[in-house]
């Protein structure tokens, strides 16, 4: 039977929420092997303060940071929080919250596009105003979410172009070019499009891929319109997933990472539509190597379980300066059972049995 031992791991984009599930959710990423994650601040209200002092009408870092570690992150070896980008972030903002140590990232939302993003401010707004250029000084991390907004239908997702693509055609190379030292993580990337991007970049630009960009395509989400699969930005066609996949399990890959982007909704389904976001907790690195097998590595070689390793574990803790964990996990080829989360919010389905699956081909070992 595979198996194979690698370091725990750092979730470098996730969805904590607030409040009483906290520690369920948590919970679920201590039970996948995780040593710690970049938890992200699309919090109701948006963590878009730094210090507690000065929260205004928003959330603070110290203050989410003092949440989560009191629902259990405290067994987390490193907790990232990004500030996020508002209308009211300043330069002062940035200057003052590198040198406490209290940030160390941002987040750029595109105004309305995903959600709990209606607190962004169109990308242009943070070159003027002068908050790119303080962070690109200060070393602070760009985490963006690179999709145009305000677009018609005809541009969001149409045969020949969405909202993904027009973003790494007509905005990211500006950006590139204006702040060639800042360092900037394309999140859950989902186009060859941006793939092709970040290669041709220098190592300032990685990204992150969810699994669920890696194992589905739109046509999967459209057959049965299966909702659980619904997420921002969304599925895309076979090309594009090839990309991710060649990407991912290149032997060469030091760029694109783990960051799962796992978005619990315990209301999927609403009358006017449906919540975007997949719930992985739990489950990723078992979703990753059924990715990497769907890609046609076979996990019974060290070869590519080396890959694997790079992808999950190395290359991004290596881009956010974060030790790799001593500890390790086991991934064996044994089939798990999936289960419901059970939160004081309800059952929150992970997203293959929100497919119909009941058992995953790989299991865990702490
Ligand atoms: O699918 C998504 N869900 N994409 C996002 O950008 C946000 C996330 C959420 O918070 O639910
Ligand atoms: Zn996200």
């Amino acid at each position: 039977m595979t198996s194979f031992d690698i370091p725990k791991w750092y979730d470098l984009h996730t969805h904590f929420r607030q409040g009483e599930v906290l520690s369920a959710y948590i919970k679920a990423h201590l039970d996948m092997g995780c040593a710690g994650a970049l938890a992200m601040p699309n919090t109701k209200p948006p963590t878009a303060a730094i210090f507690e002092a000065n929260e205004g009408k928003y959330w603070s870092i110290e203050r989410y940071r003092r949440d989560l570690l009191n629902a259990g992150a405290d067994k987390f070896g490193e907790l990232i929080i990004p500030l996020y980008l508002t209308k009211d972030t300043s330069i002062n903002m940035i200057q003052s919250g590198a040198k406490s140590g209290h940030l160390k990232a941002c987040k750029y939302y595109p105004p309305h596009g995903t959600t709990g993003a209606e607190f962004g401010a169109p990308l242009s707004e943070y070159i003027e105003n002068g908050v790119l250029k303080a962070m690109e000084d200060e070393g602070v991390i760009l985490c963006i979410h690179g999709e145009q907004h305000a677009l018609g239908p005809d541009k969001y997702f149409d045969r020949n172009t969405n909202a993904e693509e027009l973003f790494y055609q007509e905005d990211m190379p500006q950006l590139r070019d204006k702040f060639p030292n800042l360092k900037i993580v394309c999140e859950h990337i989902t186009t060859k499009i941006a793939v092709d991007f970040v290669e041709e970049s220098n190592a300032n630009i990685v990204a992150t891929i969810t699994p669920q960009h890696l194992l589905y395509t739109i046509g999967d989400l459209i057959q049965g319109l299966k909702y659980h699969l619904y997420c921002l930005p969304v599925l895309k066609h076979c090309e594009d997933r090839a990309a991710l996949q060649k990407a991912a399990t290149s032997t060469q890959n030091t760029k694109f990472f783990a960051g799962t982007d796992s978005a619990p909704h315990a209301v999927k389904a609403t009358e006017c539509g449906c919540a975007a976001g997949c719930f992985t907790g739990g489950i990723a690195p078992q979703l990753y190597a059924m990715s990497f097998e769907l890609a046609g590595l076979d996990l019974a070689n060290a070869s590519s379980q080396e890959i694997f390793k790079n992808f999950l574990c190395l290359n991004g803790a290596n881009f956010y300066n974060l030790p790799i964990p001593q500890e390790t996990f086991t991934l064996v080829k044994q089939p798990s059972k999936l289960e419901p989360l059970q939160t004081p919010n309800g059952e929150i389905i992970p997203l293959p049995l929100g497919l119909g699956l009941k058992t995953l081909p790989w299991s865990i070992k702490l």
